[in-house]
């Protein structure tokens, strides 16, 4: 099994990276984890530009969600909602929305933030998103308010109560079976 992590942050010494990072710490031995890092090369979508061959960036991204059973997101939360770079990746990703790859995906979504809410509302906004597109979006959450405080130097998550609600959403997307028969009809 293969879960590929995304991170909406773009910052080096990011929370929500760091996030992901503490989260492929607690997948099981055999299952494989694979962080994204393209997230800055994505262009900004253009339907005009939404023709194949896809651009390079796009592609790749593309084909990582498709060669993994489930995806992990962790979105910090810009202004109470997902960063723009990652809502014009998602936007990408759901063309075409009948046959996008995170049609029927298992995905699950976490978050940190420097304030005291975990960005709460940004991974609502970013389930909304996730399950226009078609994706399995789980049940679960993981809010790390006071990301400052919750991480350590090194950037190891060290909040215990957050790592076993951590382990209970990766646990829960390992669990999900990779494909069920799709029962959702497209909204666009
Ligand atoms: C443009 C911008 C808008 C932000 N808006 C919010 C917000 O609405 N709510 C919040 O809790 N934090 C907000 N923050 C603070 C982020 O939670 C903080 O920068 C966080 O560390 C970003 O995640 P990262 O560490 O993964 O980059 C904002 C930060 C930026 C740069």
């Amino acid at each position: 099994m293969k879960v590929l992590g995304i991170s909406g942050s773009l910052r080096d010494a990011s929370f929500n990276t760091n996030l992901l990072r503490a989260a492929a710490e607690l997948l099981p031995h055999d299952v494989e984890f694979e962080l994204w890092d393209g997230l800055k090369a994505i262009p900004p979508y253009d339907e005009d530009d939404d023709v194949e061959p896809a651009p390079a960036a796009v592609a790749a991204l593309r084909s990582a969600i498709a060669g993994a059973d489930a995806v992990l997101i962790a979105t910090p939360e810009y202004n109470a909602s997902i960063p723009g770079a990652l809502k014009n990746a998602l936007d990408w990703v759901s063309r075409p929305l009948r046959s996008n790859p995170l049609r029927n995906k298992p995905a699950a979504v976490v978050g940190a933030s420097t304030g005291a809410f975990g960005a709460v509302w940004a991974q609502a906004e970013l389930r909304k998103v996730l399950g226009t597109i078609g994706a399995r979006v789980l049940e679960g959450d993981v809010a790390v308010g006071h990301a400052p405080t919750r991480f350590d130097e090194q950037g190891r998550l060290t909040d215990e109560q957050l790592v076993v609600q951590l382990q209970e959403v990766v646990s829960g997307l390992v669990d999900e079976p990779s494909s069920v028969p799709s029962a959702l009809g497209a909204t666009a």
